[in-house]
């Protein structure tokens, strides 16, 4: 399986997802703010990706600690701690992941724990956090794929795949267990402007496992959905909100408009870690503005004039009434959101 991100001895091995597809180059983190910093400038992305990485920087953080007694130990714990969660906004995953290591630290410490068996505590918890992922994509998989006929034709947007996760993916997962189950299945993939993780990331996961793989630029999904050519759409999610409204890379929203227009179903992969029960809706969803550089140029050439004002929101809220369900590890979920999403999390409860 794809290798998004490992523990090799006292490093966290990561590939470089901004020089796919051309190169296959992986980054060695020896260090928490080299973690961090490889979130934030993208080397590794995707939600529940990010939260991994962030649990992996954590305890490796404190592994490599030199504080002598427990106090200066959960001083620089709160520093990592801290540094992980300013990376990125939108994606709940990684605070979820930071939460997760916090939980642990505190155990750890009521049970008056050294800061070595504190560290080896954080090791543990981050690397059941990165199992848990590929585990949950694997069920979320074998959830969705009943959704599949044979011969689908299947729109994703952005990637969240292998590449997005800590391995098997969300929205690709969906697609890889239908595969996996003989099924026959065509996939287009959104190019995903600006930074083509739909035509550089989703279209090199699915064509390197002979998945039939169409890359399609934004703009050319409506006349294929009219034309009679999508059969339904499955996408990933940063951060779904109590009420479903759902954050997802910038140009999700248009798809799922589009296949309300021409009765698509649109359906959204994601783990439980991607529900934030604790937002309400959509509109408080923080949305991460980034570089206008990856607007204005491609590579190193230069796309548009000086002087032209430039956004770039990297997410967007498609709002639950185009929703037709969320595919988690514990099942697919309907409206009304409000109350399917939280008896996902009471089922949850109840079974672990
Ligand atoms: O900015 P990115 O590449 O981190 O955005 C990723 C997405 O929007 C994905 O669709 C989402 O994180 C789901 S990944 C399983």
């Amino acid at each position: 399986m794809l290798p998004t991100i490992e523990w090799q001895d006292d490093v966290i091995v990561m590939v470089d997802q901004r020089k796919l597809p051309g190169q296959e180059i992986y980054v060695r983190c020896r260090t928490a703010p080299e973690v961090a910093k490889a979130i934030r400038t993208m080397v590794i992305r995707g939600a529940p990706a990010i939260g991994v990485a962030a649990a992996l920087g954590i305890a490796l953080g404190m592994r490599r600690s030199t504080a002598k007694g427990t106090r200066q130990f959960a001083v620089e714990f709160q520093k990592i701690c801290d540094l992980m969660a300013a990376t990125r906004p939108t994606a709940v995953n990684l605070f979820w992941a930071i939460d997760r290591m916090k939980q642990a630290f505190a155990r750890g410490a009521q049970a008056g724990e050294s800061p070595e068996e504190l560290a080896a505590r954080l090791e543990r918890e981050s690397r059941s956090i990165h199992d848990e992922d590929v585990a949950s994509c694997r069920a979320m998989g074998g959830h969705g794929a009943a959704l599949l006929a044979d011969g689908a034709r299947v729109l994703t947007h952005c990637n969240a795949g292998a590449l997005a996760t800590a391995g098997y993916g969300s929205a690709l997962g969906v697609i890889r267990a239908a595969v996996e189950q003989g099924k026959h299945i065509a996939v287009f993939a959104d190019e995903t402007r600006p930074f083509l993780q739909g035509a550089r990331l989703t279209a090199w996961e699915l064509v390197r496992e002979g998945i039939s793989t169409t890359v399609i630029t934004e703009s050319m999904a409506g006349p294929l959905m009219r034309g009679g050519e999508i059969d339904l759409v499955v996408v990933g999610a940063d951060r779904i909100a109590a009420n479903g409204d759902t954050a997802n890379k910038i140009g999700t929203y248009t798809v799922a408009v589009l296949a309300h227009e021409h009765s698509i179903p649109f359906y959204v992969a994601a783990p439980l870690s991607t529900i934030d029960l604790s937002t309400p809706d959509g509109d408080h969803i923080p949305i991460e503005e980034r570089d206008q550089r990856e607007v204005t140029h491609l590579g190193a050439s230069r796309l548009t004039p000086e002087g032209a004002k430039i956004r770039n929101p990297a997410f967007d809220i498609t709002p639950y009434r185009y929703i037709a369900g969320v595919i988690t590890e514990r099942g697919i979920f309907r409206p009304p959101y409000s109350e399917s999403l939280r008896q996902a999390f009471e089922s949850a409860a109840l079974k672990t």
